[in-house]
């Protein structure tokens, strides 16, 4: 199939629920993706910064045709060799979280963690952050901030409120004897790229403690490696109740998962379940993926690359930005106009990134791109940001 084909053929049976692009991807290696006629393009999406190890890494691809060929599927009731290898390695990440329950996705995963911080606390309320992003189903929506996602689906979950992000005095006046959790992102992600101050997330472990809710860390889209640590949370010496994960948990195939925390009660057979979650396949996956970012210090690679990266484009002088911002791999660069016609640019300049609202670029690479290629994403974003000309084009796209 050519690439107007693929066009035709998705434009013709989509759901109309994403905003399709022209740009046809049918394959992938390390921090490249390739089109339809094998043209090349920086990634600095990730698929939604799910690629930490890039694309098609070996380590993924051989784990997932040996267990293709050994077992496939297998309800969590029945225990299995990739799984508690999983189990291990995956609650080793975090002292303090013994306990984990396995699904597919993001939003599966927060869902978890709210009927799991209802069902522990005996209390129904959650309080989330504006600006936040948790998912799209009815629970995990009722916790994401923005309008746009919410509008039009309401009544959404009752109990769940939103509150000022970074401001201890705000979070502090609103969680009480009835709040079961108060979830947080440690780098709004989504949102706008915004990291929290380690302050705010350590005020937030000393208050729930003082009040009796638990503390959800989202970090679906800040887990492994993505911010310099394996989790974010980690920059500040907390330990969550509950830590959602999800995207680049198993080198890219569907996994979500929920680390469980010591004061998380109730946990008993039936209360929550899945019947893809903790899948030998998905598994297989996760400890490949997960050896593949401990033996090659992922972690280590965001921390360094990013200041690297983070450094250049701090130089880029240029009356169009805002503020750059960011942690790790996983940075914002806001402009003083919207970013579709620069997203445009630079994909016409063979490099993929990201928005985070209407007003930040949002650059979330594979943690292996190389120096090499962060020079070339940080000199390309240097001409396209700098160019009056698409600047101005916003006008015609307004
Ligand atoms: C912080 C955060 N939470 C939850 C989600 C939802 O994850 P999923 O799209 O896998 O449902 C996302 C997705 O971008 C996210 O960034």
């Amino acid at each position: 199939m050519n690439s107007q084909q693929i066009i035709d053929i998705e434009n013709k049976h989509t759901s109309g629920v994403y905003a399709k692009q022209s740009l046809t991807i049918v394959r992938g290696q390390g921090a490249s993706l390739f089109d339809a006629d094998g043209v090349e393009y920086l990634d600095c999406s990730s698929g939604h910064g799910v690629a930490n190890l890039g694309h098609a890494h070996p380590k993924v691809a051989e784990a997932l045709y040996k267990q293709a060929n050994t077992l496939v599927t297998l309800f969590e009731t029945f225990p299995n060799d990739q799984r508690a290898m999983l189990m291990e390695k995956v609650t080793a990440l975090m002292s303090g979280m013994e306990r984990v329950f396995f699904c597919n996705s993001g939003t599966e995963a927060v869902e978890a963690a709210f009927k799991f911080a209802r069902i522990s606390t005996g209390r129904k309320n959650i309080i989330a952050a504006m600006r936040a992003f948790h998912g799209r189903t009815f629970g995990s929506l009722s916790a994401t901030f923005n309008k746009k996602y919410r509008e039009g689906f309401e009544p959404l979950l009752p109990g769940v409120s939103h509150v000022a992000f970074n401001n201890v005095e705000a979070l502090a006046k609103v969680v009480n004897e009835e709040t079961a959790a108060v979830i947080l992102e440690v780098v709004q992600g989504e949102g706008g790229v915004y990291p929290a101050s380690a302050e705010y997330i350590q005020a937030a472990r000393r208050i729930c403690d003082e009040r009796g809710a638990l503390l959800i860390v989202d970090e679906i889209q800040t887990g492994f490696g993505r911010t310099g640590k394996m989790f974010a949370v980690q920059h500040f010496g907390v330990t969550p109740d509950l830590l959602t994960c999800a995207k680049s948990l198993a080198g890219g195939v569907p996994m979500g998962a929920v680390l469980i925390g010591a004061n998380v009660k109730n946990l008993t057979p039936g209360v929550h379940g899945s019947t893809f979650g903790g899948n030998p396949l998905s598994c297989a996956a996760g400890n490949a993926a997960l050896d593949v970012i401990i033996g090659d210090d992922l972690p280590g690679q965001a921390a360094a690359k990013g200041t690297y990266l983070m450094e250049k484009l701090k130089q880029i002088q240029s009356p169009n930005i805002r503020e750059v911002r960011g942690m790790g791999l996983m940075i914002g660069i806001e402009m003083k106009q919207k970013v579709t016609p620069y997203l445009k640019a630079l994909q016409e300049k063979r490099i993929i990134a990201l928005n985070a609202g209407m007003t930040v670029i949002r650059l979330l690479p594979p943690l292996v791109i190389s120096y090499e290629q962060l020079d070339r994403v940080a000199e390309v974003l240097a001409e396209v940001l700098s160019t009056d000309s698409v600047a101005d084009s916003r006008m015609e796209t307004d």
